[in-house]
């Protein structure tokens, strides 16, 4: 049986893109860099815990973080009477439907504790480890012959410079199962004055910190303690508010850490021979020894990274022959690389992966469709099984309780997120619908791989919640005897009036999917489906329309003619690309789609726009027959990706954003492998690419 399915797999490797061409063409695209970005650096890392390095390998003359998925801190809380705990805040009422319903907003007469669950918990930068110069003050421009290359085949980042003639030569690894990095230092600088420096930051209130996270110059409001284990090892205490995590660190040869310099949590590593290798561990709990070494590390990255690229799926454009393909190529090879050192976590991630925070560090619930839905749709499912269904299982309770204060059944999934469940107050935050039908997608998505009854069961009891959620929130209209979605409710595009905004065609048309997975989930296990669930997706009001096409929502005044309307997120785009046409109730109107998608292209401020409208317009491009504007898309001008792949953030959101890259995975996963009813045809491709393309691992798209 093993060995048949070993055979299958290799049978199919084979029959796809080989591993010496994976190899080659993964590798064409290693990032190399002889000076430091001022914005993004090259990341090591395994999706949990992440380490950002300047051109010296190390964090030397650019503060670049290192990131965790378990690193968090609250500030202290306020000290305003009748603020100064969590259970203080209640909230803000609305009037919904006839009726008060309290939703977590920033209340005006409970600033403090609202603000409070704003900023807090924040996502911690654990350190900063660089390279010393002896008693000189060095900068960049003193270093020679700079010259750094990440390999992605195997997770190695290599770096070299000259300092006053003799040459420095770095190795950096991030173990794949722990938070770890590795790091092999060879230089007879290293007997004359060449050290290490380890720092801690301390954290702000900024709501974004890019491209760096923290200050290394508040030393009163934290503390460190320097333990020295054994002669190759120590431990750093790090205390900050009632946070505690502790960095350990064991080396070859001889050395010493000695530290703090006054006046700093600055710590200095010397060692007395001119090779050295440091393991570097950051955890929660204090270990007195090393838990790996730094060649199990090596190995260990190699291994995982060969596996990585070699059991996903692949897409192969270098034998075509449009200097587009190039370019497409590297975002692809450079996304797949950075979105799995950044969003592969125990949680969905944050916008900027762990390379910086933007919004405290918290994770967006809506984002997470966009962040784990390439994993399955490359065929890497363990990845998306380290978040998913785990975070939805454990935020039931407080999402359950979210629906129950608001007097709605189900489950309410909340939207600005940390570990704990809790979805932090704000205006947008609480009218945001569009992350309650994901589970759904997800669920369908691991069923068409994985049909059977663990699949039924490892979701029913979500998609149960959820559907109940989503059936009681639709309001009964009596006079036009439709069920309605909202007010108050923001959009995907968050720019309406939430009082007006009513029946938007994304939510609408996803309303309807996720209850047509959540019936079907029933029907295949046999069990009753609600009633209520049934009457909902078949009274849901139709989908509005505006001058022959698609609006934002019902009613809005000026959709086609005013720029106010033509900006931001064109989720209209989605109903017919992100999803599939519906399978209940009426068809799409394709003259509609088809009109909504050329008024986007002709009137759509995209100048505006963030990243992944271009991955949701190229889908609709797609699957409207059109591969030439999916490609047009997904290169546009205001989607970029810079020299290392990192996806700029643009005029609205910091460097990086990766929900561009998922964005571009997904719809080039859509390109690769079609989608159910695209005619037997596979790949969807401009004309002149098709023979040229090569293509393993993809299932078609729903
Ligand atoms: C540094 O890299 C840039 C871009 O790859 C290249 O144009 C330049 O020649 C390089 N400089 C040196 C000194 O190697
Ligand atoms: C921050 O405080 C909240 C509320 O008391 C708590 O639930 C959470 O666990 C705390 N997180 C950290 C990292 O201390
Ligand atoms: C929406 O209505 C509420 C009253 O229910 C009001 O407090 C709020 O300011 C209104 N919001 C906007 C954006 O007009
Ligand atoms: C290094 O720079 C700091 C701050 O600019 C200065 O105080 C110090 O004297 C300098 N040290 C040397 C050796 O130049
Ligand atoms: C450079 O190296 C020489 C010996 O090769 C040494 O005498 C000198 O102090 C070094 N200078 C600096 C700035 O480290
Ligand atoms: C402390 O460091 C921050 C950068 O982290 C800098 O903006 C600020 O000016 C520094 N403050 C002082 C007093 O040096
Ligand atoms: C029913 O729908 C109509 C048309 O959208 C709307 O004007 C009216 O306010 C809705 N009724 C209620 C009770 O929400
Ligand atoms: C709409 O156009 C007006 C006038 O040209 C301009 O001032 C405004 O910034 C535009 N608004 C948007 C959202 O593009």
């Amino acid at each position: 049986m093993r060995f048949l399915s070993l055979l299958l797999a290799l049978t199919s490797l084979a029959e796809g893109v080989s591993l010496p061409q994976r190899r080659k063409v993964v590798q064409s695209f290693n990032v190399r860099r002889n000076q430091s970005s001022d914005s993004t650096p090259l990341q090591v890392g395994n999706g949990n815990f992440a380490f950002g390095a300047d051109v010296t390998g190390l964090q030397t003359f650019k503060p670049y973080a290192i990131m965790s998925t378990w690193g968090w801190h609250n500030f202290s809380l306020p000290t305003t009477p009748g603020q100064t705990s969590v259970e203080d805040y209640t909230g803000m009422q609305m009037w919904t439907h006839g009726r008060l319903v309290t939703y977590e907003m920033p209340n005006p007469a409970e600033n403090d504790i609202s603000t409070w669950l704003i900023q807090n918990p924040n996502r911690l930068n654990l350190a900063n480890v660089g390279f010393t110069f002896g008693q000189q003050n060095v900068t960049e421009d003193d270093l020679q012959q700079k010259s750094q290359e990440l390999d992605l085949w195997s997770g190695r980042l290599s770096s070299s410079f000259v300092y006053n003639g003799s040459s420095v030569q770095v190795e950096t690894w991030a173990d794949p199962g722990s938070d770890t990095v590795a790091v092999n230092v060879q230089s007879k600088l290293l007997t004359q004055g060449l050290g290490l420096f380890f720092d801690f930051p301390y954290p702000d209130t900024e709501k974004f910190n890019a491209p760096f996270v923290g200050h290394f110059n508040l030393t009163s409001k934290h503390s460190t303690v320097l333990e020295q284990l054994s002669p190759n090892t120590a431990r750093i205490k790090h205390s900050l508010d009632g946070a505690t995590y502790f960095t350990h660190v064991a080396w070859t040869g001889r050395g010493r850490i000695d530290g703090p310099a006054a006046g700093t949590h600055r710590y200095s590593f010397a060692a007395s021979q001119s090779n050295v290798q440091l393991v570097i561990s950051f955890s929660l709990a204090a270990y007195d020894q090393p838990t790996t070494t730094y060649s199990r590390v090596v190995s260990a990255s190699r291994n995982w990274w060969k596996s990585f690229w070699t059991t996903g799926a692949f897409i192969d454009l270098s034998a075509v022959q449009d200097p587009r393909a190039k370019d497409l190529q590297r975002r692809i090879i450079l996304s797949q690389y950075l979105t799995a050192v950044n969003s592969a976590s125990s949680y969905p991630p944050q916008e900027s992966g762990l390379v910086n925070n933007g919004w405290y560090g918290k994770f967006h619930l809506e984002m997470a469709l966009w962040h784990l839905l390439p994993f399955a749709r490359w065929n890497r499912f363990p990845l998306l099984w380290r978040s998913l269904p785990s975070t939805y299982h454990q935020f039931l309770p407080t999402s359950l309780a979210r629906a129950r204060m608001q007097g709605y059944a189900g489950a309410r999934w909340g939207k600005m997120s940390d570990p704990s469940g809790r979805s932090a107050p704000g205006d947008i935050n609480a009218l945001l619908i569009w992350q309650q039908p994901h589970p759904m997608y997800f669920a369908e998505t691991e069923y068409r791989a994985f049909p059977g009854a663990a699949t039924l069961a490892r979701w029913d009891a979500v998609l149960t919640a959820t559907a109940d959620f989503m059936a009681s929130y639709a309001f009964w209209n009596a006079s036009t005897r439709v069920y309605d979605l909202g007010p108050p409710m923001y959009p995907v595009s968050e720019n309406t009036d939430p009082n007006a905004t009513v029946n938007p065609t994304f939510e609408l048309a996803y309303w309807r999917f996720g209850l047509d997975v959540a019936v079907r989930w029933k029907t295949r296990q046999g069990k009753p489906v609600p009633r209520a669930w049934l009457a909902v997706r078949d009274g849901l009001a139709p989908l509005p329309m505006a001058d022959g096409a698609y609006a934002v929502y019902e009613g809005i005044p000026g959709m086609w003619t005013s720029n106010a309307t033509t900006n931001d997120h064109p989720a209209m785009a989605g109903i017919f690309g992100l999803l599939p046409p519906p399978a209940s109730g009426p068809p799409l109107d394709m003259a509609a789609v088809k009109k909504t998608a050329a008024l986007i292209k002709e009137l759509w401020a995209l100048d505006y726009s963030y990243g992944w409208d271009f991955g949701m317009l190229a889908m609709n491009s797609l699957r409207l027959g059109d591969p030439e504007q999916a490609v047009e898309y997904l290169l546009h001008p205001i989607f970029q990706f810079d020299d290392a792949g990192y996806p700029v953030g643009g005029s609205r959101v910091p460097t990086p954003y990766f929900p561009n890259s998922a964005s571009l995975l997904i719809a080039t996963a859509m390109m690769a492998g079609g989608w159910d009813g695209s005619e037997g045809k596979t790949g969807h491709w401009p004309k002149s690419w098709e023979k040229d393309v090569q293509v393993a691992g993809f299932e078609p798209a729903m």
